[in-house]
């Protein structure tokens, strides 16, 4: 089956840069699939208000997708956290603190396995269904050379470690589910814009030229990838 024939619901969870590309792109590539925003700051009337920081905001949502009349088919999530107005990446020890490394974990490694959480009722085994999660390289503990943003590295990590066992899990009851982390390369969005400075033009995706290569990825995976951390060019990134 290619993508133009997958039929059903696409949940895209949040509404950042590299989501609504992926939801535009997915719009034209795939006719048959309604696609659908989940996050802050919506402006179609379609899309799903969730604060993934919000236990009643998670709730809200369950019910509403409980309504679907069309099998979920694929859910992607890419919301993250990197920086605020307030927060900043550490860039040495004494930078850390609770509330910074509370806030990374709360979006980059809770929210995604509580969004699995949410869906999984939604689910139907008998259907190929797609899980995919935004990551990034600099969680993988093995290709850690450079140090530094703390709280971002194991916040993926931990994230990274939550979803490859729930593709553990989910292989076991849904045969035909596929779980993959996948990271964007480097995309000039609102998150990597204060910090992509030293990037050759070449080398910095723009939201839709990732958005292509991540949803090439997806469409063309089958249940044995399962699990699989993965950058944008199909390559295997060490945990
Ligand atoms: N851009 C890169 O170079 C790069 C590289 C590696 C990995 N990534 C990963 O790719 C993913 C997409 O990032 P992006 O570059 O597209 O950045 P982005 O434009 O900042 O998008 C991130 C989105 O996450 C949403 N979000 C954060 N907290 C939320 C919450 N509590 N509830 C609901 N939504 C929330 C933000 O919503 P608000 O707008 O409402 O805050 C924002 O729309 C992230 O996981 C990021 O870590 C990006």
């Amino acid at each position: 089956m290619t993508i133009r024939d997958w039929e059903g619901i696409a949940l895209i969870i949040g509404a950042g840069d590299i989501g609504k590309s992926i939801s535009d792109y997915l719009k034209t590539v795939s006719p048959k699939l309604d696609v659908i925003i989940c996050g802050r700051n919506l402006t179609n009337q379609k899309d799903i208000l969730l604060d993934l920081e919000n236990d009643h905001s998670f709730i809200s949502f369950e019910k509403h997708i409980s309504q679907f009349t069309k099998p979920l088919r694929l859910v992607i999530n890419t919301s993250g956290f990197l920086h605020s107005n307030v927060i900043k990446p550490e860039k040495r020890l004494s930078h850390l603190n609770r509330f910074n490394i509370n806030k990374n974990f709360s979006i980059n490694a809770i929210a995604p396995i509580l969004i699995a959480k949410s869906i999984e009722k939604l689910i139907r085994p008998e259907l190929p269904f797609s899980f995919a999660s935004l990551s990034a390289r600099v969680g993988s503990i093995g290709d850690n050379r450079l140090g530094g943003w703390y709280s971002y590295r194991a916040s993926k990590a931990a994230q990274n470690q939550f979803l490859k066992t729930l593709s553990i899990e989910w292989r076991r009851k849904y045969p035909f589910s596929i779980v993959s982390i996948l990271h964007p390369g480097t995309c000039d969005t609102k998150l990597s814009k204060p910090f992509h400075s030293s990037i050759p033009k070449d080398k910095l995706f723009t939201p839709s030229q990732s958005s292509e290569y991540l949803i090439n990825i997806i469409s063309k995976q089958k249940p044995s990838d399962t699990g699989k951390f993965l950058a944008w060019d199909k390559s295997s990134i060490s945990w």
